[in-house]
């Protein structure tokens, strides 16, 4: 048996007028009366529910049967014109009940907070929220993969078990077929090491891009855009454990050209948004954020700030702000210097260019100042970080002194050298977060609800 999707009845309402069709999904709403009673359905496919309607003089069978939210029922009926202009119903003429619902169903219509659905991740994708949510993520990712492949990049998968650590900030989670009663037998961490899988240490990568330099220096123009980890022990709403990466690298590009990419990128998936996802949008401002949509479209349509480090550190200096952590030249510009710049100075997504080497990874182009990298991160309003970004160091010797410098075990980077050694170019390249993107379209300010499985320290679910 196939059913109609409830989307396609509910976006070309008049053509089903008159016909039968079959429809199925979850009760998300009953009512009943004397005479009459009202289903609404969801089947994945809309925001939208579809209306049932069940006639009880007409009906056989016991229609408090199926009067529960969260079962799943099956309906065959004729599409009829809805109260609503433009809108249909199903009168129902059979339904049959395909898994019945007990009443401890944790998911009843009331308002339901965010930290209460995190803790039902296996139920909550059938609210509202989740519904949009994955609708857009997956709009989002299918529109990054159309502007890619329209460039003319490559997608290339890199590995997701690596034997280096790309960002250098030791957040890596091991991967070991090793137990603990190994790691007794071995004594010392060498032996317990080299009795490892892998004879060496491994882990889980944080970032493709390593890897994508590779591709990117016979490919030209790639893109990796799979799943990445971090250890990362800080407990706030915008870093997960397992997110989303997105990482196109481009051989012969320098920092003001893999900058006019990401500018062109972020728009086009945006605008991909605005168009494919109305309901969603509209859903998701009544919601969590007033004003959404006029704040997407004004990104479309407008030009982005580039704004130099040093520059960014004036205005903060300036500003009269008592900041958490103090304004210094040099200094990792956190949340809420981030959030000052983008979105009380700008108000609109700056990329803030040139920071100091130290702050910064070792694969960064080394600028002649001597203490500025080639670097950039997109800010955006409401989430801060949302892009980072950089032209690598193509010369040898001064990447080989960067590592040194940061005391890196030169044997796992190896490959990374020889990239420098045989036919270096110039390169750039950069990684959107796809959560911060996707809490940036939605106005949903935690990672933990942009993310089928909320990944964070401490909670896996
Ligand atoms: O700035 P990051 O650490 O840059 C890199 O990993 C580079 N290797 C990317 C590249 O040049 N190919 O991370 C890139 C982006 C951030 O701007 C942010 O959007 C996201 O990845 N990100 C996280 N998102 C969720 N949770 C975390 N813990 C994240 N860490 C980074
Ligand atoms: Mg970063």
């Amino acid at each position: 048996m196939t059913y109609t999707d409830i989307s396609a009845i509910l976006s070309d309402g008049k053509s089903y007028v008159g016909k039968t069709v079959d429809v199925a999904g979850w009760v998300r709403s009953a009512r009943d009366s004397k005479n009459m009673a009202f289903l609404n359905i969801n089947d994945g496919t809309s925001l939208k529910h579809l209306q049932i309607v069940i006639n009880k003089a007409e009906f056989e069978g016991d229609a408090a049967a199926f009067m529960k939210n969260g079962a799943s029922v099956a309906v065959s009926g004729e599409a009829v014109p809805a109260m609503k202009e433009g809108e249909v119903e199903i009168n129902a003429h059979s339904v049959t009940l395909l898994g019945d619902c007990p009443t401890d169903y944790p998911l009843q219509k009331k308002y339901h907070t965010m930290e209460f659905l995190r803790t039902i991740p296996e139920l909550r994708p059938r609210t509202n929220t989740f519904n949009a949510m994955l609708r857009v993520r997956s709009k989002l990712s299918f529109a990054i993969h159309r502007f890619f492949q329209g460039e003319g990049f490559t997608y290339v998968h890199t590995p997701i078990i690596t034997g280096s650590d790309c960002e250098g900030a030791g957040e890596i989670f091991r991967v070991t077929t090793n137990t603990y009663q190994d790691a007794l037998a071995a004594g010392d961490e060498q032996k317990y090491t080299a009795s490892d899988f892998f004879g060496r240490k491994a882990g889980l990568t944080v970032s493709g891009q390593l890897e994508g330099e590779v591709a990117a220096m016979a490919m030209g123009k790639i893109y990796t855009f799979g799943p990445t980890f971090r250890a990362e022990n800080s407990n706030t709403p915008r870093h997960a454990a397992e997110f989303w990466q997105v990482e196109p690298e481009v051989a012969f590009a320098k920092l003001p050209d893999i900058i006019k990419i990401a500018e062109r990128m972020i728009k086009y998936i945006i605008k991909a948004v605005l168009d494919e996802c109305p309901d969603e949008l509209a859903f998701f401002e009544k919601s969590f954020e007033s004003g959404l949509r006029a704040k997407l479209q004004s990104v479309v349509d407008s030009e982005f700030v580039v704004l130099e480090y040093s520059d960014a550190i004036d205005i903060l200096k300036k500003s009269g702000v008592k900041f958490q952590y103090p304004v210094e030249w040099g200094l990792d510009m956190q949340s809420e210097h981030e959030r000052y710049i983008t979105e009380q100075v700008f108000n609109k997504p700056v990329f803030v260019v040139n920071y100091p080497k130290a702050i910064k990874s070792f694969y960064m182009k080394q600028n002649d100042d001597g203490v500025t990298v080639a670097a950039t991160d997109l800010l955006v309003p409401g989430v801060g970080e949302i892009i980072g970004c950089s032209e690598r160091e193509a010369d040898y010797d001064k990447l080989l002194k960067a590592m040194n410098d940061r005391h890196m075990n030169l044997d796992d980077y190896r490959g990374y050298l020889n990239l420098r050694k045989y036919g270096s170019v110039p390169h750039s390249g950069f990684g959107l977060g796809l959560e911060r993107i996707l809490m940036y379209v939605t106005g949903i300010n935690n990672i933990r609800d942009v993310q089928l499985y909320a990944r964070t320290a401490g909670d896996l679910m």
